[in-house]
């Protein structure tokens, strides 16, 4: 089994931030998990340490809303764990709904959980993980990050905000040793889209069929090959990535297909 990492996964408690737990408690990793619920928290931890018995597994009920919060639930991992050397953001939420009616309090709140949630988070374990030999922080942000898509006003701009920050902590971090890393998947099954889909906007529905679905098994392979790689970007998903390369190369053609998507399931807003 290859060494353990101590690794803390933010939105640990479900989703995709479980699905990584789950690999990396298989690898032979440590993990703490955070997120705000800790009757989640415990059913995950639980299920984790049924996985391994020898793994460490701690919990932290966190909101990354809360700085203060965030600086003491990072001293009691260290302890937990004897140290941490990855970080992996996986905290969201997803709100969507027409520009013009989404309430302006929802643009506030997503911005304030994806990207000041995790630019908290970010501050509070850097003490941390600069007593690591191979510190390493993973930003999971979006393909939405890298592109416009109808319905996301809020949770767009949240996640280039994310992608951004990655960008420029990838090179202030660099030379103090810590590796920063950027996720960018495309839609996948998890909690976040279950609720989504009750409610979504029938134009938003048709433009993210543009890129199909990845397996969250996927995004953890790709997640954890990246780890292994250092490589800066991610975008999981062979049709994804092609779509991302579309994306950066050749946005004419892109906007073109979402225009002629949302046009055939255009509703609009009822004001
Ligand atoms: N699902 C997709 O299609 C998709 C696609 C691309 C990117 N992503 C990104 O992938 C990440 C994980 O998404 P998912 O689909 O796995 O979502 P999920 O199943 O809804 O999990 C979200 C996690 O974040 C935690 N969380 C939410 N707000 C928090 C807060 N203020 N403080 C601390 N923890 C908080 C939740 O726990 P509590 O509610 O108990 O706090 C939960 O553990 C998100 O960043 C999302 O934006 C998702």
């Amino acid at each position: 089994m290859a060494a353990p990492r101590r690794i803390v996964i933010t939105g640990g408690s479900s989703g995709l931030g479980l699905a990584l737990a789950r690999a990396c408690v298989r690898r032979g990793d440590h993990v703490a998990l955070l997120a705000r619920d800790p009757v989640k928290l415990e059913r995950a931890a639980e299920e984790l340490r049924l996985l391994r018995s020898t793994a460490r597994v701690a919990v932290s009920a966190t909101d990354v809303q809360n700085p203060a919060g965030l600086q003491q639930a990072f001293e009691q991992i260290a302890k937990a764990l004897g140290g941490i050397d990855i970080l992996v953001n996986s905290a969201g939420v997803l709100r969507e709904g027409y520009f013009e009616t989404l309430p302006l309090r929802v643009h506030r709140e997503v911005m304030d959980i994806n990207y000041f949630g995790t630019l908290n988070t970010i501050h509070a374990a850097l003490p941390h993980l600069k007593q690591s030999a191979q510190p390493r922080i993973v930003n999971i942000a979006s393909i939405a990050g890298l592109t416009g898509v109808f319905g996301y006003s809020a949770y767009c701009a949240s996640k280039h905000a994310l992608v951004g920050l990655s960008e420029v902590l990838r090179y202030e971090l660099a030379p103090q040793g810590i590796t920063v890393q950027l996720v960018c998947p495309p839609e996948f099954d998890s909690p976040m889209v279950d609720e989504l889909d009750r409610t979504r906007t029938p134009e938003n529905r048709e433009h993210t069929l543009t890129i199909p679905k990845v397996a969250v098994e996927v995004i953890v392979a790709e997640v954890l090959r990246a780890l292994d790689h250092r490589q800066f970007l991610t975008v999981p998903g062979r049709l994804a990535r092609l779509t991302s390369l579309g994306l950066r190369h050749f946005p004419a053609i892109s906007r073109f297909i979402g225009d002629t998507r949302v046009r055939k399931a255009y509703v609009g807003p009822t004001l």
